[in-house]
């Protein structure tokens, strides 16, 4: 038979982390397939799609920049990703490509790892593509009371609004952010503060925190950001992005092949990548 053929569509590609860790489990699940990475620049994307289907590629992850426009491109798009705006899955099935998200279901098992949700009081950080994703995924979980900062504030009550969760979600100011610090089970950083090279920026200064709170930032390079950092220095229990990298990744698979693979093994080819140990 035929062996089937998978990717991820981006630009920059080049370090995608994606080929290694679906080529793995694709080995280790004895599946005849193969995961490669396209660059495709934004102008080429309408022929991109129309080549993955010409070619019968089986299912494909959508990178930065495309995972909003590729949406009028795909056939079907299931709810999540249509309410979130984001695609980043895409599966062809018999020629038809539907676009799934799985952004915010794998921040939101990450999440799990470190912490119980119900009746949990979470501060998310940030507004864009990758809040979209896990205050959808979030609210869902229901029992969860949140609040949402950033810098442009504007954008946090917007998004509120768009999703109807007035009822329970409210934009803050980073002052009532800092002086509410203590309230919070939950904090979510989801912007791109603090990320390589910008290692020593933080969104706000922590004075003091909830005992036992947990900190959790998308970000995984480098792999304690300088918000984890300092939480853990006030006894948070922290947790990098590499998770959700992972877990993002397993619900791919899991959309193409039916079966959730290893994510510790997911995990720690992650880590690998980033230039630590395995073990
Ligand atoms: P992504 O898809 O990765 O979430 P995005 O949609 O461009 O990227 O969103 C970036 C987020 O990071 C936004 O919340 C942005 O805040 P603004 O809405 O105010 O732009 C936030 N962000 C980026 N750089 C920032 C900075 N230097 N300080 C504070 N917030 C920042």
């Amino acid at each position: 038979m035929l062996k089937k053929l998978y990717g991820v569509i981006g630009s920059p590609i080049t370090h995608s982390m994606s080929p290694h860790i679906h080529n793995d489990a694709f080995k280790q699940m004895d599946y005849n397939a193969h995961y490669h990475a396209f660059h495709i620049e934004p102008d080429e994307l309408e022929d991109a799609v129309k080549g993955m289907k010409a070619l019968g590629v089986s299912g494909f992850n959508v990178t930065i920049p495309h995972k909003e426009a590729i949406i009028p491109l795909l056939d079907e798009v299931d709810e999540a990703a249509r309410r979130i705006g984001a695609v980043n899955t895409v599966v062809n099935r018999d020629g038809v490509l539907i676009g799934y998200n799985t952004d915010g279901k794998g921040y939101v098992e990450a999440l799990k790892e470190v912490t119980m949700l119900k009746n949990k009081r979470v501060l998310i950080i940030g507004a864009g593509g990758a809040a979209r994703a896990i205050f959808y995924t979030l609210a869902k979980e229901g029992n969860i009371q949140i609040d949402l900062y950033n810098r442009t504030a504007c954008k946090a009550v917007e998004l509120i609004q768009e999703f109807s969760l007035n009822h329970l979600a409210k934009g803050i100011s980073s002052k009532e952010a800092v002086n509410r610090m203590k309230d919070y089970d939950v904090v979510v950083q989801t912007t791109s503060v603090g990320m390589f090279p910008y290692t020593e920026e933080s969104p706000f200064p922590l004075i003091n925190i909830k005992e036992g709170a947990v900190f959790s930032d998308i970000i995984y390079n480098p792999i304690e950001t300088r918000l984890l950092r300092d939480a853990k220095a006030l006894g948070a229990v922290t947790q990098n992005g590499v998770s959700m990298f992972a877990y993002q990744a397993a619900f791919a698979f899991e959309h193409w092949t039916g079966q959730l693979p290893d994510t510790d093994r997911m995990k720690n080819i992650v880590k690998v990548q980033l230039g630590g140990i395995s073990c």
